[in-house]
């Protein structure tokens, strides 16, 4: 099984990008995690997304088109999704309902510094993908609250409770994307 991981932010110590790398320090055997940045895409605009897209697009867009499932790891920007996140969705959202994210299964990973931990990013994020038609996978979200207690000097997600969380739910996406395949 191939897995996209896509990170909300761009900051070079971004614990959503973190995130990510504990991910695929915790995936079971046979399941594989490429990173995907959407930093170097142009700001989405029609007139560009035509027959011949930027060469970024392209790239993007494929290495969706050629996964099984797909992580975002994303902080909450003003409530909702960065701005990033939301220009790669639109770029990779076309044409409308038969895109490479149409069917495509998602699995929603937010890391905060609030007592929330990106709750609200969780639900916006979910919206987008209803008109995306990518289903998320049916569990209960996985977020981290007060993320920047929860990893060591080195960047490695520590904290027990954490980590035991993200197999749970990790092993819940990979038993589910399995599922869909096989329909
Ligand atoms: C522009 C901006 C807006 C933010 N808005 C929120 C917010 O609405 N809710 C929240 O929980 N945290 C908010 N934060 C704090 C981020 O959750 C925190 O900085 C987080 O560590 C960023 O993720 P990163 O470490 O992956 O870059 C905001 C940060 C920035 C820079």
């Amino acid at each position: 099984m191939k897995l996209i991981g896509i990170s909300g932010s761009l900051r070079k110590e971004s614990f959503n990008t973190k995130m990510l790398h504990a991910v695929a320090s915790c995936l079971p055997e046979g399941v594989t995690i490429t990173f995907i940045s959407c930093g170097d895409l142009p700001l989405y605009n029609t007139d560009i997304d035509g027959e011949k897209k930027p060469e970024s697009v392209v790239q993007f867009k494929n290495s969706i088109a050629e996964c099984d499932g797909l992580l975002f790891s994303t902080p909450e920007y003003n409530y909702s999704i960065p701005g990033l996140l939301k220009n790669a969705i639109d770029w990779a959202s076309r044409p409308a309902y038969k895109s490479v994210l149409a069917g495509k299964p998602v699995a929603i990973l937010s890391g905060s510094k609030s007592p929330v931990g990106g709750a609200r990013v969780q639900s916006h994020l979910r919206d987008i993908l209803s008109a995306t038609l990518s289903p998320v996978v049916p569990s209960p979200p996985f977020l981290i609250p007060q993320v920047q207690s929860k990893f060591d000097d080195e960047g490695k997600l520590v904290d027990p409770a954490s980590l035991q969380r993200l197999e749970r739910y990790l092993g819940e996406f990979v038993d589910w994307v399995a599922c869909l395949a096989k329909r």
